[in-house]
C-alpha cells in the first residue's frame, strides 16, 4: 500500500502526494458522490465552485452539464492532476477556511471534503457564503456524526494498548443538528438535510482497517517509532474485524451528511 495522506502539521490536514493513485484506487469516493450532482442540478451557464475538488472528477461532471466551474483544493498535487486531466477547466490551490473569489458564484458544491476542513468549520461556511450570490446554493456531502465509529474505536484502543496518547483525529463529523445550526448561523436557509449510513466495501484495502489507517490516517502514524507501526495496525485490524469484516470482505462504517442550503 503506497497511498499516503501527509500532513504538514497537526492542525492542517490535507491530501498530498496521493493524487495519481487516488482516482484509480479510491475512485469510490467520487462514484458514491454522484447523487450529489443530481441534487445540485447545475444549469447551463451557471457559475459553480467545487470546494475540495480533488482531481476534478465532479468539477468536470458539473461542467459537462453546461456550468462554468472553478475547482479549489488545498493540495497542490490534486490541483496539478486536475489541471492535467481537464486542461480546459479552472482549478486553483486554496484552503476552505482561507479563500476568496473575485466574482460571486451561483452555487458551491463539495463532496467528501468538508470533514477534512476541521480547523475552522464556521470560517469555511463564512467563505462559502461570501463566495455566493444572494439566493445561491450550497450543496455538499460530508462525513456525519458516527462516521467510522468502529474504525476510530479500534484505533483508540490500539493506541492506548501501545502506550500512545489518544490519536488526535483530523476529521470533523458533525451531527445534523450541529451542522444545520452552523449553516443557519452562517446565513443559510437549510432546504434539505439527509443523514444516513453508507456501509462501503473496502475493496481497495486488502489489509482491511490497517490499510484504511495507512491512507486516511497517515498523519497519525507520523512520528511514531518505526517498529511500533506494524504491530499497532495489526491490532487495529483485530479490534475492528468483528464490526467491519464480513464474509465478502472489509466494509467501512461510513455515515454521511448530505445537504442543500440557500444563501439568505
Ligand atoms: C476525499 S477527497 C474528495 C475529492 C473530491 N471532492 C471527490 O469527491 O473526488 C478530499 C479533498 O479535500 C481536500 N482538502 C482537505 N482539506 C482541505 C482544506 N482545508 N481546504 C481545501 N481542500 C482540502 C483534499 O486535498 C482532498 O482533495
Amino acid at each position: 500500500m503506497v497511498l499516503r495522506y501527509e500532513a504538514p502539521s497537526m492542525t492542517r490536514w490535507t491530501a498530498r502526494g496521493v493524487s495519481s493513485a487516488y482516482d484509480s484506487s479510491f475512485g469510490y469516493v467520487s462514484a458514491q458522490g454522484a447523487p450529489l450532482v443530481e441534487l445540485l442540478d447545475p444549469q447551463h451557464g451557471e457559475r459553480v465552485l467545487d470546494l475540495g475538488c480533488g482531481t476534478g472528477v465532479f468539477t468536470s461532471e458539473i461542467h459537462s452539464r453546461g456550468a462554468e466551474v472553478l475547482g479549489i483544493d488545498g493540495s497542490a498535487a490534486m490541483i496539478e492532476k486536475a489541471l492535467a486531466q481537464y486542461p480546459g477547466l479552472d482549478f486553483i490551490v486554496g484552503e476552505g477556511d482561507d479563500f476568496t473569489v473575485a466574482r460571486p458564484f451561483d452555487a458551491v458544491f463539495s463532496n467528501a471534503a468538508l470533514h477534512w476542513m476541521s480547523r475552522e468549520p464556521d470560517m469555511v461556511i463564512a467563505n462559502v457564503h461570501a463566495a455566493l450570490r444572494p439566493g445561491g446554493r450550497f450543496v455538499a456531502e460530508l462525513g456525519g456524526a458516527g462516521n467510522c465509529a468502529a474504525m476510530i474505536a479500534a484505533m483508540s484502543t490500539a493506541w492506548r494498548e501501545h502506550g500512545l496518547p489518544e490519536p488526535e483525529l483530523p476529521w470533523f463529523f458533525p451531527s445534523p443538528a450541529e451542522y444545520s445550526t452552523r449553516l443557519e448561523q452562517g446565513g443559510f436557509a437549510v432546504r434539505l438535510l439527509e443523514y444516513f449510513d453508507r456501509p462501503t466495501p473496502m475493496d481497495e484495502c486488502p489489509d482491511g482497517a490497517a490499510d484504511w489507517v495507512r491512507v486516511f490516517g497517515a498523519p497519525l502514524l507520523e512520528g511514531l517509532p518505526g517498529d511500533i507501526v506494524e504491530p499497532l495496525l495489526r491490532r487495529v485490524n483485530e479490534l475492528a474485524a468483528p464490526a467491519l469484516r464480513r464474509e465478502t470482505g472489509w466494509m467501512a462504517d461510513y455515515v454521511r451528511l448530505r445537504f442543500a442550503a440557500v444563501r439568505r
